[in-house]
């Protein structure tokens, strides 16, 4: 319960993501006042940062029913026939890592969007037809941290394009402030601004840090998180004053010691962290990109001046890595 009421329910209560609210405002009032229903909407960006709360605040605030799913969970074509057919008008229809689709569900998912329709083939070889059956119409959100790994056919039929930023800290301070309601835990301004400092851009970061300091300030002292108190916490979960976890700081380790500040490949670096290169790509190097401490270039990862100086090392004089 607890747990539901941290997640904003209406859009008022959405913090941050300015410019995704400019855009879904309108188009909510466009489409209430035709009477008609929302375009489909992709949402990309990196995780945490509020896709699938959105999609729930959409269906609310349109009224409307939410249905959700994830790509893995649609591995046979009558996973999805089975959400289809059961839509009412205009509900929404939120498929998470979307970029994961099996061909044949994608192919279903074609003329269900455009068209609102099933097709469906029945038999096999020379004596395969085609039968169609009208759906509902209804509005598919889908959400991907890879928007470059959508079909482009996929993301052609989407109406709504809409990219997820990072958070500034004043806006996760004030996220903070609000969960810490919910948990009923007193928490300074500058106690949740530190907490906000340290959670890389990323809602879900500030919340999970918010739970790990409230257990430290109930053990080590008045139960009241302050600046200090919040500090302290998460140097002892080893997370540093801009965010960055061990992994972080052992990715960048890597490219400064090993390789001289890079370039390096990717599949280096996943070696040498013991994280895949997908999680990688998508969880780690946005943040360290966004902070401009890393970047990707064709021959392979850099480490910036400023990945230098946050990790004490000398920075090198080299102009090929002045970047
Ligand atoms: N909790 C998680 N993300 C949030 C957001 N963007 N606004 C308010 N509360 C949140």
């Amino acid at each position: 319960k607890q747990e539901e009421s941290i997640r904003p329910q209406r859009f008022a209560d959405y913090i941050g993501q300015k410019d995704l609210k400019d855009v879904l405002d309108i188009a909510i009032k466009a489409a209430k006042s035709r009477g008609e229903v929302l375009d489909h909407l992709l949402l990309y960006g990196p995780p945490g940062l509020g896709k699938t709360t959105m999609a729930m605040i959409l269906a609310s605030e349109m009224g409307v029913n939410y249905k959700i799913t994830s790509a893995p969970a649609l591995e046979r074509p009558r996973d999805i026939v089975g959400l289809l057919v059961n839509l009412k008008p205009g509900d929404v229809l939120f498929i998470d890592e979307i970029h994961r689709l099996s061909r044949m569900t994608e192919e279903i998912l074609y003329p269900a969007m455009e068209d609102y329709r099933l097709d469906i083939t029945i038999g096999k070889g020379s004596s395969a037809r085609i039968r169609s059956l009208p759906l509902a119409k209804f509005t598919l959100v889908g959400a991907t941290t890879r928007v470059g790994a959508l079909t482009s056919p996929l993301r052609d039929r989407f109406g709504l394009v809409q990219k997820l930023r990072f958070y500034e800290v004043d806006e996760l301070s004030q996220i903070v402030l609000r969960s810490a309601q919910f948990l009923q835990t007193p928490v300074t301004e500058d106690g949740a601004i530190e907490i906000a400092r340290r959670s890389r851009g990323t809602p879900r970061i500030a919340n999970r840090l918010l739970k790990r300091v409230r257990d430290y300030a109930e053990v080590k002292s008045s139960g009241e998180i302050t600046e200090s108190i919040a500090a302290e916490a998460l140097e002892l979960f080893q997370v540093d004053p801009r965010g960055l976890d061990w992994t972080d700081r052992q990715m960048l380790n890597v490219i400064i010691e090993q390789f001289n500040g890079g370039p390096v490949g990717l599949e280096t670096i996943a070696a040498a962290t013991g994280e895949d290169t997908q999680t990688i790509e998508e969880v780690y190097e946005p943040y360290l990109m966004q902070i401009g401490y890393l970047s990707r270039t064709p021959r392979g990862r850099v480490a910036t001046k400023a990945a230098y100086k946050h990790l004490d090392f000398k920075p090198p004089n080299n102009e090929q890595l002045s970047l």
